[in-house]
């Protein structure tokens, strides 16, 4: 069977991959207590010696607002993390699968972005993206990136729609919610797990 090393497994995007993905391999995951991310030299001695087929990176500093101030964390897990993923994928010839966002661009097209439009992140966290994606493409060949915006799920403290629930009962001034209209993403509907 395929062994997939799952980086990121207890995030949103994690979890959901990990229901779903143990449907097609055995999963591996790696938490931050075995792998700290912001410590990147450490990949290749965890990684190398478990040997997987695929290697699945779901981890990254998520906190966009806080990346500001905490640029050397976010560009550790966001940027050298991945470049370092993909010596190793490439160390096990063996393809990489990471994930991206919308905030590589900066909002200002009138129309959808596609995969070739020009990034131009406007803040810490999309330049710490954006840095990990051109460090993966210029490493290793056999690879993949998504990039997601909003994820939806179940199970999900944080995600989109808790979110919001969770401000209703507590915003009673609100007649409505107030949702960024500049903000009108495609979004990544993550499958519903068999066992929730
Ligand atoms: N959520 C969104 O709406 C959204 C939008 C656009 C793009 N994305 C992208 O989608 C991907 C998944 O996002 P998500 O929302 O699932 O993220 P998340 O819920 O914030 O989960 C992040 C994961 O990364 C791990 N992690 C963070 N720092 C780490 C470190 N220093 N060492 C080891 N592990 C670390 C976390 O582990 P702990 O549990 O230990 O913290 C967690 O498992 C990311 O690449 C993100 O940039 C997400």
């Amino acid at each position: 069977m395929t062994r997939i090393l799952l980086l990121g497994a207890s995030g949103q995007l994690g979890q959901q991959l990990c229901r779903t993905l143990s449907r097609v391999g055995t999963v591996i995951v790696i938490n931050r207590a075995t792998l700290d991310l912001c410590q990147p030299h450490q990949i290749p001695t965890v990684v190398l010696p478990i040997q997987p087929d695929l290697l699945i990176n779901a981890a990254a500093y998520n906190a966009v607002d806080r990346a500001e101030t905490e640029v050397s964390q976010a560009d550790a897990v966001n940027a050298i993390a991945p470049a370092v993923l993909a010596e190793v994928a490439k160390t096990l010839t063996i393809p990489l699968i990471h994930f991206s966002t919308n905030y590589v661009f900066d909002g200002e097209s009138t129309t959808p972005y596609d995969e070739n439009d020009v990034p131009n992140p406007i803040n810490a966290y999309g330049r710490s993206k954006l840095s990990g994606e051109i460090h993966i493409r210029q490493t290793w060949e056999r690879h993949l990136i998504l990039r997601t915006a909003w994820l939806y799920g179940i199970g999900h403290s944080s995600n989109f729609l808790n979110t919001i629930c969770g401000w209703q009962p507590s915003n009673r001034n609100y007649e409505s919610l107030p949702i960024s209209s500049a903000l009108l993403p495609l979004p990544l509907t993550l499958p519903m797990p068999s066992n929730p």
